[in-house]
């Protein structure tokens, strides 16, 4: 049912915790499952993303796609980590099996969370990312 990605993802989770003082933090519930996933961003005066943690209360496919996105979006400018969709977090794990795609939508919104944590905490307009709900 799902990928050796997602198996190695699940089973030994890259960049779980918490930043201390991170630039911008998010959380965001999956409406669906109930599910939590929050993401600390920290963010360097250029606008990289230096680095990236999370802790996610959800199923295996919810933590197997926190662990992918956090990968992705390290390293990565503002505007770059803003592209990182839900679909390419599933691409780069070889796929989720249909029930387990909206688990996936829980990275790219906290994501998106913790930007939006991080404009207002610096009063800037990140151009393209839409407040969280
Ligand atoms: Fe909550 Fe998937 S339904 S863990
Ligand atoms: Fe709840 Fe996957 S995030 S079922």
């Amino acid at each position: 049912m799902y990928s050796e990605k997602v198996m190695d993802h699940f089973t030994n989770p890259r960049n779980v915790g918490e930043i201390e003082d991170a630039s911008g933090v998010g959380t965001v519930g999956n409406a669906k499952c109930g599910d939590i996933m929050r993401i600390y961003l920290d963010i360097d005066e250029e606008g990289i993303i230096k680095d990236v943690k999370f802790k996610t209360f959800g199923c295996g496919a919810a933590v197997a796609t926190s662990s992918m996105a956090t990968e992705l979006v390290k390293g990565k400018n503002i505007n770059e980590a803003l592209k990182i969709t839900n679909k390419a977090v599933m691409d780069a794990l070889d796929g989720l099996p249909p029930v387990k795609v909206h688990c996936s939508l829980l990275a790219e919104e906290a994501i998106h969370a913790a930007l939006w944590d991080y404009a207002e905490k610096n009063s800037i307009v990140i151009e393209g990312l839409e407040k969280p709900k």
